[in-house]
């Protein structure tokens, strides 16, 4: 009867979930969508309790105590801009914590068929199936976990010095001979793995596995760098995932092998629609290494005696007249908190009859829909929100483009130098408008780390604030202009 009552609040759980992701699909639905999700998950754990297990109520509580308090002291102080980063982490969790569900429960079996022979070492309750499962978890789990703390320290922006050289790990860090070494330690995971499924009977194996990945995670993902961040994070996203559902067939779960799936197949999807987004193949971004190359010109060769910078009267008195301006936001926005102030200024526009339309490119930010999620959080009217193959088209015609701490997803360098971190990534074409303002503190460059020569164009006026300030005063002097 337990059973029955619990795997039908499983399937309630994960129809609820797929009812979720379906609202997760359109930002007027996605909060009741991610309010049904977390739902469908509160019921699977107290299913999973009710059901009872082989775990004490003491562990049990004590592990819900640690994972609120640490949960909820996160969500209260990490910034909106942290937040990426702490999506990165949460992903390397869910690895962590599927490799070690898999290790407690091969090392459980281990001693319950040692029990069983009469503490005859050798003998295991494993098979095929479940040692499968067992190192594909681990695999994938110590991947994403090792994977993620490096994705976090590069979408931080941390930087450390080795041998008096400053490195950005935001940047491509290659380490020598890196196609041999990543290679050598996926061989040897997948020995590891073979060695485990063919002989389940000591957990070594296991964790010699887990060591391994841990390494190739972190060898995978530290050559990444420049713009690819996002494939890789919805890349890391569906291992999480891929992991989850490897643990779930270890457990015997549905709902972890089903939620485990959703997350692997969601993320997949991610990672496809990011890399039609940067215009690269899932090979490309994880083979290839493209960073500033030697003979790419210097901030200096691309900036001096051509930045033409300008104030708030200025552009206010560029705006007289004017019939269609684009706004096109990007992560200075995101750190400056400039979204209602933003939204302000285009209300503002658009009552004295002009056409105000934002121009959002898919990997501006830090992280997938970036963009949408501040505006839609200033009450930005959706309709407003045009995506980058929408708008790009129409740019010819508009007045002024105010690009608001935008640099990588409107650099021109992206159509022109084939060796920059940013080959072939489709870039909003704000240099075809008549005029284009940029909104940025100083002509420090994005996270590909590369100078904009957008900035030095002659039909570019660069306004150097911060966002938030550039819109307060720029409202200021429309109003009194
Ligand atoms: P970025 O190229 O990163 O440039 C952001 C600019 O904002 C900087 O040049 C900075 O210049 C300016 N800025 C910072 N604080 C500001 C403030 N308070 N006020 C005004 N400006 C400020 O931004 P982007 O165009 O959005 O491109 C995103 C980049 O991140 C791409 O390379 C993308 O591949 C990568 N990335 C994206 C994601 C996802 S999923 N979206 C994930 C990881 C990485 P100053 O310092 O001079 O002000």
């Amino acid at each position: 009867m337990v059973t029955v009552v619990r795997d039908l609040a499983y399937l309630l759980a994960s129809v609820l979930f797929i009812v979720g992701l379906k609202g997760l699909t359109h930002p007027r639905t996605a909060v009741r969508g991610n309010l049904i999700g977390s739902c469908a998950m509160l019921l699977a754990v107290v299913a999973t309790l009710w059901a009872g297990g082989i775990l004490s109520w003491a562990w049990i509580i004590a592990g819900l105590t640690i994972g609120t308090i640490t949960g909820t002291v996160l969500a209260l102080k990490v910034p909106m801009t942290g937040m990426p980063q702490m999506v990165a982490i949460f992903n390397g969790f869910g690895g962590a914590a599927s490799f070690l569900v898999a290790g407690g429960e091969l090392t459980l079996r281990l001693a319950r068929g040692a029990d069983s022979a009469g503490s005859s070492p050798g003998t295991s309750e494993l098979g095929l199936q479940a040692s499968v499962a067992i190192a594909v978890s681990g695999l994938i789990g110590a991947v994403t976990l090792f994977g993620s703390l490096v994705a976090y320290a590069k979408l931080a922006e941390l930087k450390f010095t080795l041998r008096g050289k400053k490195y950005w790990m935001s940047s491509s860090i290659v380490l020598p001979g890196r196609l041999y070494t990543t290679a050598l330690t996926a061989l040897v995971c997948i020995a590891l793995c073979v060695a485990l499924v063919m002989n389940p009977t000591t957990a070594v194996w296991y964790w010699l596995l887990v060591l391994a990945a841990c390494v190739l995670g972190a060898f995978i993902t530290l050559p990444i760098g420049g713009a690819d961040m996002p494939v890789v994070i919805a890349l890391l996203n569906s291992y999480s995932g891929l992991a989850a559902c490897a643990t779930g067939f270890v457990l015997g779960n549905t709902v972890l092998i089903i939620a485990g799936s959703l997350v692997g197949a969601s993320g997949l999807i991610l990672t496809s629609i990011m890399c039609k987004a940067m215009n690269r193949s899932l090979a490309n971004v994880i083979f290839a290494t493209l960073g500033p190359s030697a003979d790419a010109p210097s901030a200096d060769d691309v900036y001096e005696g051509k930045v033409k910078s300008t104030s708030a009267d200025e552009v206010a008195m560029l705006l007289d007249g004017v019939q269609r301006i684009v706004i096109v936001p990007g992560y200075g926005m995101a750190v400056s908190q400039a979204q209602h102030v933003v939204r302000d200024f285009a209300n503002l526009m658009e009552s004295r009859g002009v056409e105000v339309e934002f121009g959002i490119h898919p990997v501006a930010g830090r992280m997938p829909g970036h963009m949408n999620v501040l505006l839609a959080e200033a009450d930005v009217p959706y309709d407003k929100l045009l995506e980058m193959d929408q708008i790009n088209p129409t740019l010819s015609t508009v007045d002024v483009a105010i690009v608001v701490g935008a640099n990588d997803t409107v650099n021109p360098v992206a159509r022109t130098d084939p060796n920059s971190p940013i080959a072939g990534m489709p870039i909003i074409d704000v240099d075809k408008c008549r005029t284009v303002v940029v909104i940025k503190r100083s002509l420090s460059p994005g996270f590909a780390g590369i100078p904009n020569p957008l900035f030095a164009n002659d039909n570019t006026l660069m306004f150097f604030s911060d966002a938030k300030k550039a819109f307060t005063e720029l409202i200021a002097a429309v109003k009194e202009s």
